[in-house]
């Protein structure tokens, strides 16, 4: 038996234990310090990510992934445009997560076409 010893269910306790831990701490976007982090971008993406300049996109509720994805670009240079080069260069990854999961968290809402 693999399970039979005190000890190598401790072991395997503790073994579950570090992956769990590694894993939340991988999957840690913080929402909250996103939004603050926004404070940069609200002239142009307004302050719930419903743009307010004609040629911004808006941002609330785009997945993460794809928010996370396009900043990334723009910081690389990959996805070329003046304004958001500028924005991105300094964002560490971790802020550009956060900062795609605060928009990613805010919800929204469409209706038929007028
Ligand atoms: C001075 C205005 C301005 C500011 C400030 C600004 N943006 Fe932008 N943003 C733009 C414009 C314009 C575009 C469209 C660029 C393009 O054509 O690629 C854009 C595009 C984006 C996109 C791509 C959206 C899509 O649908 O593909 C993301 C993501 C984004 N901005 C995030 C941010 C974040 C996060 C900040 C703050 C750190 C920020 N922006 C600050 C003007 C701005």
């Amino acid at each position: 038996m693999l399970l039979n010893s005190p000890l190598k269910m401790c072991t395997w306790a503790i073994a579950w234990a570090v992956l769990a831990a590694a894993w939340s701490t991988a999957q840690a976007a913080d929402a909250k310090a996103g939004q603050v982090k926004a404070n940069m971008c609200v002239t142009c993406h307004g302050a719930y990510g419903l743009s307010t300049m004609p040629n911004a996109p808006h941002l609330a509720g785009q997945p993460a992934i794809y928010i996370e994805e396009q900043l990334k670009q723009y910081r690389s240079g990959k996805r070329a445009n003046e304004v958001m080069a500028v924005m991105a260069k300094p964002l560490t990854d971790s802020e550009i997560e956060n900062l795609a999961a605060w928009y990613a968290s805010i919800p929204i809402e469409v209706g038929q076409p007028r």
